[in-house]
């Protein structure tokens, strides 16, 4: 079946890589893009598709209702978010803003239009553990104001499938890592202030544990529920792959070594243990038997060579994150799209 779908937040990290994946997949969908372009969305990350005739970019918030009226879609992706756990320790609003009311506007029109949604969610809502794995029926417990407004929109979408039948599916993935990853984030942040021989400021005594996957198949799966899930359920996305953040350092830090021909004694010495985050959840730990199951979707992508894929893409994309430092990809929108919206 030919559809034409709403993502949003298409110029983020993972629904960039999304819509690559979809458009390549499915030859005939169109792809709408709906994203507000906060500091996380970047269009240089669209780049090499936005001329698809499959493919359309709005500039717009999902708490405009409005917006959202005007746009023809027959069912929506919904990755648009506040998504860093730091952030929203200093300013929570906008995670309610848009994780929250945002989310709700868009069950609005997906119930008006009664076309199916899919609600891409985290493993954080079910806050940490110390043992044992999180199945998609465990509590939610989220610890941090992030979580909390992940949770919520959970909550809402539960609601709105009870209440109105709407046809839905919640996606809780873990911690994801690849290509056009915003550098506020441990992976890639580690991987700059390696090349860049800076400081890495690691949280506390660098033992939390998360469950770490490549995003193409985080992707893959949000596809394969979307089109082959059923409506009403709630499915966990993980890789059975946990690992403390200094293991995950370390790692990286040899792997640049290697790859830039740099002192790996002198990189490891960029190690900074520093003041940990508020609240911070030791463990994420998921169960993804189910979707492993009844969705028939697998992981693919081996941990050290994902790692080592992904360090080499960013050694090979210096200008994509040297214009995030500067802040010129701010204006790659004005120089992409001014034009054509004032003709
Ligand atoms: P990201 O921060 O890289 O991208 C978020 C995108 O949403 C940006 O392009 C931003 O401009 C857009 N956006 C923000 N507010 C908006 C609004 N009001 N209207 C329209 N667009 C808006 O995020 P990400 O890491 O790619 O995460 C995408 C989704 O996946 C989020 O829902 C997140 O909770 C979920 N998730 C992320 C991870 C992870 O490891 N990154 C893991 C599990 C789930
Ligand atoms: O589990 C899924 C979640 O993973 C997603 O829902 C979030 O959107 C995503 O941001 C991510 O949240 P985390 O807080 O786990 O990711 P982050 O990369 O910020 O941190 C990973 C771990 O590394 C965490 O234990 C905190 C630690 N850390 C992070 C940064 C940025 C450091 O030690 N130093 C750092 O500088």
């Amino acid at each position: 079946m030919i559809m034409n779908i709403l993502v949003t937040g298409g110029a983020g990290f993972i629904a960039s890589n999304y819509i690559r994946y979809a458009l390549s997949v499915h030859p005939e969908d169109q792809i709408i893009n709906v994203d507000k372009l906060t500091y996380a969305g970047n269009l240089e990350n669209l780049q090499d598709i936005e001329s698809s005739d499959r493919y359309t970019f709005i500039k717009g918030d999902i708490c405009d209702s409005t917006l959202l009226e005007g746009i023809e879609f027959d069912g929506i992706i919904h990755f648009a978010a506040e998504s860093h756990v730091d952030r929203s320790i200093i300013d929570a609003h906008p995670f309610l803003q848009t994780n929250i009311m945002g989310t709700y506007n868009l069950l609005e029109i997906a119930r008006e239009r009664d076309c199916l949604f899919l609600h891409v969610s985290t493993d954080e809502v079910y806050g940490s553990t110390e043992k044992g794995f999180f199945h998609e029926n465990s509590p939610l417990l989220p610890n941090s104001p992030y979580a909390a407004s992940k949770a919520s929109s959970d909550l809402l979408v539960r609601a709105y499938m009870e209440t109105h039948n709407l046809k839905a599916m919640i996606t809780r993935c873990s911690n994801n890592y690849g290509p056009y990853q915003f550098p506020e984030k441990l992976i890639p942040l580690v991987i700059l202030n390696g090349i860049n021989k800076k400081p890495i400021p690691v949280y506390g005594d660098g033992l939390n544990v998360r469950d770490w996957i490549y995003v193409i198949d985080h992707c893959r799966a949000v596809d394969d529920v979307f089109h082959k899930g059923t409506s009403g359920e709630v499915y966990n996305i993980g890789s059975r792959n946990e690992r403390p953040n200094i293991d995950i350092v370390k790692l990286i830090l040899k792997n640049v070594s290697e790859l830039c021909n740099l002192d790996e004694g002198g990189l490891m010495d960029l190690i900074t243990y520093v003041e940990d985050r508020k609240g911070h959840d030791r463990r994420y730990a998921i169960d993804p038997e189910k979707i492993e199951q009844e969705v028939r979707w697998k992981p693919e992508m081996d941990f050290n060579e994902g790692i080592r894929r992904t360090i080499e893409w960013y050694i090979s994309h210096e200008q994509w994150w040297q214009r995030i430092i500067s802040g010129e990809y701010m204006k790659y929108y004005n120089v992409q799209y001014g034009e054509r919206l004032k003709a």
